[in-house]
């Protein structure tokens, strides 16, 4: 018997009591309740009849999502990063040029990611309150004539939304593709793809979805196919477009095994898109901006400042904002969690000891959360400021 083999100790795992805090960081969000029944729902093979159709009605949904026609468009086994690697390694070969918008931590990612690759990098950088003119980026892709042009649409790092309208039309006259991070933008501010011409699209489920992570739908345009169809390198297998189509059928019936998606997860994205089906776009858009604003003018007449100045460069889903001298960024939301059971975040990356972040999205966009953070972080400030300035 192998059993007296058995020398590493069988692990002590309890049960453990979670008390759910209100999720109003930059992410992950709170669940539609129909995406935490659809969670529970049956775990099918990835190669049969059911799972495939399925498949189907998340590639209709990912289409409406990004306002696409594409074909190649399908959702991957991975969180936001995966959509992030997936488009530059398909998208971008090594000794290719990517340029890189930066002003927050995702583009320094995107970066990371393209050197791991052996693609040449080029940075253009604004402050991390400000987003790029189409001045500066015409500049920089006149200058350096890259494949790509990696851009942020909405950065949760720094709680700024770049303007993507008219980027397309200048990507393309100097032959670049237009690559953009959608992870904490999509379905919370507009966003449209074939409007818009963006060639490489990611984004995620656990921010305005409010579904749970490990899932992230991108789409490519046309001109991005053409570029995928053409090229000789191989991006890594499980990120490989030319395989992952086959399965998810995107020119037809080819349902060739590549990986084993997560039921439980497939099952979540379409609840998620169910929810959006019926709010649909233009009116998830409305509630998130109405519901900011809201949001916004109560943190104005409390005296809370905003840490990027311009309010057209204010992302709606995750706010900014800076705290009087002698706060602690980690101490205020430590307070918030453990006296309000509010979960909101300090800084990342660049604004680290900078700002709070505080998302109000997906399920979470009512004028009664907005109502009750602002009340918790009057209450936070004023506690503090008793006990510990
Ligand atoms: C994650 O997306 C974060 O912004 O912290």
């Amino acid at each position: 018997m192998l059993a007296n083999k058995v020398t590493v100790p069988v692990p002590e795992i309890k049960e453990r009591k979670i008390v759910k805090p209100l999720l109003c960081g930059p992410g992950p969000c709170d669940l539609w309740p129909s995406v935490i029944e659809a969670l529970s729902k049956p775990v099918l093979t990835p190669i049969c009849d059911e799972f495939f159709s399925v498949l189907d009605e998340l590639r209709a949904g990912i289409q409406y999502l990004f306002q696409t026609k594409s074909k190649l468009v399908l959702a991957l086994s991975g969180s936001g990063h995966s959509g992030m690697e997936t488009i530059i390694t398909n998208l971008v070969a090594p000794g290719e040029t990517l340029l890189i918008a930066s002003r927050g931590i995702w583009d320094k990612r995107a970066l990371n990611i393209a050197h791991r690759f052996g693609i040449k990098t080029e940075v253009t950088s604004v402050q991390m309150d400000q987003t790029f003119s189409l001045e500066q980026i015409e500049r920089e892709l006149k200058r350096v004539r890259p494949t790509a042009l990696f851009v942020t649409h909405g950065d949760s790092s720094t709680g700024t939304v770049q303007r993507i309208e008219g980027l397309g039309e200048l990507c393309h006259k100097y032959g670049t593709l237009l690559l953009v991070d959608t992870v904490v933008s999509i379905a919370g501010v507009p966003f449209l793809m074939d409007e818009w011409r963006v060639d490489g699209v990611y984004t995620s489920s656990q921010k305005a979805l409010s579904g749970p992570a490990g899932i992230s739908p991108v789409a490519f345009s046309a001109r991005a196919e053409e570029k995928i169809n053409k090229r000789s390198h191989q991006p890594p297998f499980y990120y490989d477009m030319k395989m992952l189509a086959d399965q998810w059928n995107c020119y037809g019936n080819t349902r060739k095994y590549h990986h084993t998606l997560s039921a439980p997860l497939v099952w979540a994205l379409r609840a998620s898109f169910q929810e959006l089906a019926k709010e649909t776009l233009p009116k998830s858009w409305e509630r998130h901006a109405k519901v900011t604003a809201h949001f916004h003018k109560r943190l104005q007449a409390e005296g809370f400042q905003f840490l990027v100045p311009k309010p057209e460069d204010r992302l709606v889903t995750v706010t900014t904002i800076t705290l009087p001298r002698g706060y602690d960024y980690q101490q205020f939301s430590k307070y918030m969690r453990e006296n309000y059971n509010i979960l909101i975040f300090a800084g990342l990356g660049p604004t680290v000891g900078k700002a709070l972040r505080v998302g109000i999205m997906g399920v979470n966009s009512t004028m009664e959360v907005a109502n009750a953070v602002v009340d918790a972080m009057v209450a936070t400030r004023n506690s503090l400021k008793k006990s510990s300035l």
